[in-house]
């Protein structure tokens, strides 16, 4: 399968420049989510690189400020979107159900959607078993009532690892990714896998090595155009 690189820029946007000439090789899959306004300057600069949004809601249409439906980032050249990152159930007190909704808005329009899961450090530090069973509840809640898995990435980002500058060991990654993997045993179509939390140009690799992990999303180096081209380049022989 092909390797996916999704970086996720967050509240930022990097300057744009140097990645002129940067040719993006079929074997990997390259995605970039930069904030709502700048969709444009990703398409002009970067051709090459699928387009992702960092969040979506699930009206179709209607008076909700601020609000982005899955038709608007269509027709705009995106094809994918991050739906539960940790940051916006943290801070913005996302709820499982919001982000159902979200989820089941977004497949139903044809976005690829990249949910994320993660456990927190007070439950990591009650062991591995305690942590998969919170990311099991937290996908059986995530995803209730989606009937069709296709188009499913899933994002292992323990909530310990973002930005934290110490990334989980990549054995207990891939063995996390094993287990979130198996819960999808039994659906026709496979989803795809990814490990985000602190993933920079020096231990990408080791995570991308692993035939369980997909991918990865990555947030602080992808906004050093250096950083994300050495994962990109890694990307290619694993
Ligand atoms: P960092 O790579 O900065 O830890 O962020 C990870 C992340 O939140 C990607 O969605």
């Amino acid at each position: 399968m092909k390797k996916l690189i999704v970086a996720n820029w967050k509240m930022n946007l990097p300057a744009l420049k140097p990645w002129k000439g940067f040719r993006v090789q079929k074997k990997t899959e390259i995605v970039i989510c930069p904030p709502f306004p700048y969709f444009q300057n990703v398409k002009g600069n970067l051709p090459g690189f699928k387009l992702g949004a960092q969040d979506v809601f699930w009206e179709k249409s209607g008076a909700y400020t601020g609000e982005v439906s899955p038709a608007m980032l269509k027709s705009f050249g995106v094809g994918y979107v991050i739906i539960g990152h940790s940051e916006r159930r943290e801070w913005l007190n996302e709820t499982d159900e919001m982000i159902n909704k979200k989820v089941k808005a977004a497949l139903g329009a044809g976005l690829k959607i990249i949910l994320c899961v993660g456990e927190s450090w007070v439950v990591r530090k009650r062991g591995v078993s305690a942590a998969k069973n919170f990311v099991k509840n937290q996908l059986a809640r995530d995803l209730h009532d989606v009937k069709n898995k296709s188009g499913i990435i899933v994002a292992y980002e323990p909530v310990w690892a973002i930005g934290s500058g110490h990334s989980d060991k990549p054995s207990d990654a891939a063995e996390m990714a094993r287990f979130i993997k198996s819960l999808f045993a039994s659906s026709k179509s496979k989803i795809r896998l990814l490990y985000g939390g602190s993933v920079n140009d020096k231990d990408a690799a080791s995570f991308l090595h692993y035939k369980e992990i997909d991918g990865a999303l990555v947030g602080g180096a992808s906004l050093k155009v250096r950083e994300l081209k050495k994962i990109i380049t890694q990307s290619y022989h694993n």
